[in-house]
């Protein structure tokens, strides 16, 4: 009996792998490997002193997946291929509702045609309402404002319906606010292609002298210092609550929509300085106008998932930091081309 993952061997996936071999569970596990490297499950390998099933290959191809599927005794998917980044996905939208929402389809045909109805789907903070300044809850405005936000939305209402039509389906959809951090160990972290679209890989990357200087987009918002404040969640917090939900779905029905947040919010200014005191190192940053489509505050009510999924965030910004830095100071050029451990 194994887990699938799709887009295993990107940052939350590589963390996810590593949290299921720990707790015992096969892994079956495939990518193909557009934002990501095969050195990152290598590592999960090493750090679990165990071994997954890895194939290469595209969640959109039908055959493919028919193949894993009849070669494995799958009992349940989690599923996080996908592209993320928002830039990209204003200039390149058929992109990402072919790779999204078609890849998603694909999976969740393949899945019933071998009668494995047991999903934990990766859904994100996007698909909210950038207007509400409130603690966000699961029933909160949805209104997405950018093409990879609708895409995460489509494939949510997508999976609403296939719940709906047959109630073998158990599905988790997983909002994830910010994820952050690396595993202690230091060996596996977040290893974005190019300048990173993300603040915490950005103040890595200034630290370790990739890059020369933090720009913060607008300091006149309505928040404690007037940057944006954001809840920033550790990725291996992200990861047990996917081991959490394949849990809750033994005994939940249909469709369940859970935040994965730490219903705390941390200004930019305030993630800095937390990143400078946890390292010691000094990030130099200076301010620039707001970003369109930023929003001031964005946060999590989590109160969901502690009921439903039995989950809540343990680490604190703190470790969120000293984690990144441990990872980003190991490996200046994330994984690069060869193997250090
Ligand atoms: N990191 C975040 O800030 C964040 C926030 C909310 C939601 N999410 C979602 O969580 C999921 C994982 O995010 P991540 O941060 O680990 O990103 P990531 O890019 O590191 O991982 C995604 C992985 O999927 C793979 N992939 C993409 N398209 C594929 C395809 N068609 N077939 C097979 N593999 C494919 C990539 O190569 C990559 O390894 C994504 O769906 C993302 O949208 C991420």
């Amino acid at each position: 009996m194994s887990i699938l993952v799709t887009g295993a061997a990107g940052y939350i996936g590589s963390h996810t792998c590593l949290e299921l071999l720990n707790a015992g569970f096969d892994v079956v596990a495939f990518d193909n490997f557009s934002n990501s490297k095969m050195e990152s499950l290598i590592r999960v390998e090493k750090l679990a002193a165990r071994s997954l099933v890895f194939k290469q290959g595209d969640v959109r191809d039908r055959a493919f997946l028919q193949d894993l599927f009849s070669k494995h005794n799958i009992t349940a998917v989690i599923h996080f291929a996908g592209h993320k980044a928002v830039g990209e996905s204003i200039r390149t939208p058929l992109t990402y509702y072919d790779n999204n929402v078609s890849g998603s389809i694909a999976l969740a045909e393949v899945m019933s045609e071998f009668s494995v109805k047991r999903l934990v789907f990766s859904s994100s903070a996007t698909v909210y309402d950038a207007q509400n300044n409130l603690q966000i809850r699961e029933d909160s405005l949805l209104r997405p404002i950018n093409p990879y936000g609708r895409s995460k939305l489509m494939i949510e209402q997508i999976y609403q319906d296939l719940a709906a039509s047959d109630t073998q389906w158990k599905i988790a959809t997983l909002r994830y606010f910010n994820p952050v951090g690396a595993h202690e160990s230091g060996m596996i972290g977040e290893d974005p292609n190019g300048i990173p679209n993300n603040l915490m890989p950005y103040i890595s990357q200034v630290a370790v002298g990739r890059l020369s200087e933090l720009s913060v987009f607008g300091s006149d918002y309505p928040t404690i210092d007037g940057t944006g404040v954001r809840d920033y969640i550790h990725v291996v917090d992200l990861a047990l609550g996917h081991l959490a939900a394949l849990q809750a779905l033994k005994s939940c029905s249909g469709l369940i929509t859970v935040n994965l947040g730490t219903g705390k919010g941390c200004s930019v200014l305030e993630l800095i300085r937390a990143f400078e005191h946890a390292t010691g190192r000094v990030i130099p940053y200076h301010i620039v106008e707001r970003r369109p489509g930023d929003l001031a505050t964005c946060y999590a009510d989590p109160s969901l998932a502690e009921s439903l999924l039995g989950w809540r965030a343990k680490f604190d910004i703190n470790t969120m930091c000293q984690d990144a830095w441990r990872w980003q100071s190991k490996n200046p050029q994330g994984y690069g081309n060869v193997s250090n451990y």
